[in-house]
């Protein structure tokens, strides 16, 4: 193999080096890049669709954008709230048109960029749940206060919900 690399010209190199990362790559984990990071087909949905705004771990920094991670899960204490989650515009209005990819993605904000904010009791999103509140999206110069309130309210039901402080 060595002899051959040295006395490779440049075409028969690319072969022969390719041949080796083929070979190389048979005993590894199928698609597995060292040192790069496997995302999920979800994941990899939230990075480009969300992640520009949303930070891809959830943290937006110190912008108008909300964080998610360690925070979305207060919303999720009561049935507006966890539609509320689904009709702000970002969420709503998303391209990703599938119904179930935008309940994983969605479940995957919550169950995981949420962490300890996401009540125990948190009920995966369906597709169906997903389709009947995007259809009515939020919008308007009241926004930040309806938000308040259903922050308020889920927070009050929070309190009340084993397993949260
Ligand atoms: C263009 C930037 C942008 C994109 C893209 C975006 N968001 Fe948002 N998101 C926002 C902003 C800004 C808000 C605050 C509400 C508003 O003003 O629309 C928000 C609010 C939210 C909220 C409510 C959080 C809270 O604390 O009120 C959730 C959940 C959310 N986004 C999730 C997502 C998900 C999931 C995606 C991808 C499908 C996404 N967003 C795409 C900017 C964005």
């Amino acid at each position: 193999m060595r002899m051959a690399l040295l006395r490779c010209v440049l075409p028969a190199c690319v072969t022969v080096l390719a041949l080796m990362a083929g070979a190389v790559r048979a005993h590894a984990v199928p698609d597995a890049v060292p040192g790069a990071t496997a995302l999920s087909h979800t994941q990899s949905v939230y990075v480009s669709h969300c992640g520009g705004c949303h930070g891809i771990e959830g943290i937006s920094g110190p912008t108008f954008v909300p964080m998610l991670r360690n925070t979305v899960g207060s919303f999720a204490c009561t049935e507006e709230g966890r539609s509320y989650l689904v009709r702000v515009p970002g969420v709503s209005m998303s391209l990703i048109r599938d119904d179930q990819t935008l309940a994983d993605v969605m479940n995957f904000v919550l169950i995981t960029l949420g962490g300890a904010s996401t009540p125990p009791s948190f009920r995966p999103y369906t597709a169906a749940e997903v389709h009947t509140w995007r259809a009515h999206p939020l919008s308007g110069p009241d926004f930040m206060s309806l938000r308040a309130h259903v922050l308020e309210r889920s927070l009050a039901a929070c309190a009340h919900t084993p397993g949260k402080g």
